[in-house]
């Protein structure tokens, strides 16, 4: 901790946060918590909440983390393919790739689909092609068919030790930022699934899944099994609950119980979101406790949410 308390509103029906503070910044896991601190820099640099988002990620997926980035576990045949979206409040903007290969930074990617083309996703061989043309920093791939015979050889023992849906298997660097003006901006990345299979694309590159940002109201991201996500439009309609006037930590609890209510009551959903709203509320909730990390000026730590 770097500072002040966090203060809640006294009309607050659970827990969660409040501070007049901005820029204020929630992201998924401990592991976001460098990701904020380096988005609210840029922040304090006189940058936008979208050059935020996209400083905090891109320093999470260069940080050797298993489940984001280049470093993250691969799929099925042995490599990794990634996906990420970005949001930007202002004119309802966003851009998103999935299934990527062997490209450093796909959160700048989706910035770039989002800035510089007419549409908002790119996908596979389309989206890698699109970033070399770019310009942004890649890696060799052409080496894939060995590195799918030796995966291969291995796979009966890895799914032994970790089976695909665990909970090891599926991190997500989910990050919202709120600016000094209201500005709402917020951005995924992930490796996605372990194991998956090629070509599989997880809830974070879709919009209203893994993340949604609406300027009006508030935002929301989404980490753990993908599936479990994008079948409900979870982060849609959190802040839809938002937009109907529950606090953030209670739109994030009433999507889990709404999904929870759909399926089979012993099945592990291992899902988890954080929201923000315009006028400085966050919160968070998972299916277990789900730690998660909050930035603002003179404060910077890892809070963790009850399980619903
Ligand atoms: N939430 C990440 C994934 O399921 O791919």
């Amino acid at each position: 901790m770097i500072g002040s308390q966090i203060t809640f509103a006294e009309d607050e029906k659970s827990d969660g946060g409040r501070t007049e503070k901005r820029p204020l910044i929630i992201s998924t896991w401990p592991f976001g918590k460098p990701g904020n601190e380096v988005a609210l820099k840029t922040v304090e640099a006189g940058k936008s909440t979208l050059d935020a988002v996209e400083a905090g990620i891109r320093h999470v997926e260069a940080s050797g983390n298993q489940t984001v980035g280049l470093s993250g576990k691969p799929n099925a045949a042995g490599f990794a393919q990634l996906d990420a979206c970005i949001m930007h409040g202002p004119g309802h903007k966003a851009g998103s790739v999935a299934a990527i290969e062997g490209i450093k930074h796909p959160i700048s990617v989706a910035r770039r689909v989002m800035e510089k083309t007419p549409h908002v996703m790119l996908a596979g061989d389309g989206a890698r092609w699109f970033a070399l043309q770019e310009g942004f920093e890649s890696i060799d791939i052409s080496e894939r068919p060995k590195k799918v015979k030796a995966w291969k050889k291995e796979q009966k023992q890895r799914r032994s030790e970790a089976p695909a849906g665990s909970a090891e298997n599926h991190d997500t660097i989910t990050m919202l930022v709120l600016g000094p003006d209201g500005t709402l901006s917020g951005g995924c990345s992930t490796s996605g699934l372990a194991d998956k299979l090629p070509g599989r694309v997880g809830d974070s590159p879709i919009l209203g899944g893994g993340l949604y940002v609406d300027n009006k109201v508030g935002a929301a991201g989404a980490t753990g099994i993908g599936e479990n996500v994008m079948r409900y439009c979870a982060t849609f309609m959190i802040v839809e609950f938002m937009r109907q006037g529950l606090s953030p930590t209670d739109a994030c609890k009433k999507i889990i119980e709404r999904i929870k209510s759909y399926e089979p009551e012993n099945k592990n959903l291992a899902i988890n979101f954080i929201a923000i709203d315009k006028q400085g509320r966050f919160g968070a909730a998972g299916t277990d406790k789900f730690p998660h990390s909050v930035t603002y000026p003179g404060f910077s730590e890892v809070l963790t949410a009850d399980a619903v």
